[in-house]
């Protein structure tokens, strides 16, 4: 017999020796009356009171009477009303918080708005690789290879600026906009381009070389070559060549 079998037979034995003598109108002892007396003043309010409001209620109608004579004190449905703003303020707060339901975060702590926002939707994406401090110790991060960025380092492949300095924004963006390949670091072209923004602030706020270094400067990139008739028949020459050699590597 299982425990559900014990407590149903229980029940069943309270609710017959209840039921036998419930309908009973028993003597009321003094006991009894004072107590009574005691829960109704308090939930209800003082006898004094209870009769002017019954007075009142029946002046009105029987009706009223039947449906209002047991009220609670005034307190009580205010003090309810109370607990419920108060839990719905909360969690409108904390989503607020969260940057992500409102899009208008209220600034905490140090943070600015914009990366305010970026943590609430760092939160959302990009925690489970990153890690909550940013370290690359996500929950995901030990089943990946390459691990993901550590931003506290503050070490990024990505750059058009010289090895050993910070990025530009610009190219955190473009990493984000593509992902890198042949890692599981995805693209987040999806998301918008103030996202972006958002989260740039927000990976740049793990590391203190954000606030004492300035990105490089770029890297710069020669433009093509112009094409002549020169150039184009060297290619042509050198296509050939590498065919061939490649012909011969084939079958030879
Ligand atoms: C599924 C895991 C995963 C998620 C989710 C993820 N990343 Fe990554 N991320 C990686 C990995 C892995 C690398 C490292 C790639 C490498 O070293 O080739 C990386 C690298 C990066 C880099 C550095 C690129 C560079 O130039 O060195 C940035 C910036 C970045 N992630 C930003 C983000 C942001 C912002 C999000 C959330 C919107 C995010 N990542 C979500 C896995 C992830």
């Amino acid at each position: 017999m299982g425990v559900t079998h014990v407590l149903a037979w229980g029940f069943l034995g309270l609710a017959g020796r209840i039921t036998r003598t419930a309908w009973q109108d028993k003597p009321a002892t003094v006991t009894r009356l004072r107590w009574r007396d005691r829960f109704r003043s308090f939930f209800q309010g003082r006898a004094r009171t209870r009769a002017l409001y019954r007075r009142r209620l029946l002046d009105l109608n029987p009706v009223t009477w039947l449906a209002a004579r047991d009220r609670l004190k005034p307190v009580y449905p205010w003090i309810f009303l109370g607990i419920m703003a108060v839990v719905l303020a909360s969690g409108v707060a904390t989503a607020q918080n969260s940057g992500v339901s409102s899009g208008y975060p209220v600034p905490k702590g140090d943070l600015t708005p914009p990366q305010q926002t970026g943590a609430g939707l760092y939160k959302r994406y990009c925690v489970g690789c990153h890690g909550v401090k940013g370290d690359g110790n996500g929950e995901n991060a030990p089943y990946i290879d390459p691990k993901p960025r550590d931003f506290t380092l503050a070490q990024f492949k990505c750059r058009s600026t010289p090895t050993g300095t910070l990025p530009l924004d610009s190219d955190l963006i473009h990493t984000l906009q593509r992902g890198v390949r042949g890692s599981n670091m995805p693209s987040w072209l999806p998301l918008s381009p103030e996202n972006w923004d958002d989260l740039v602030a927000y990976i740049k706020t793990f590391s203190s070389r954000w606030k004492t270094e300035k990105p490089g400067d770029p890297i710069p990139i020669p433009t093509e070559p112009e094409v002549t008739a020169d150039r184009v028949k060297a290619g042509q020459q050198l296509f050939q060549r590498l065919e061939v050699q490649d012909l011969r590597g084939e079958h030879g």
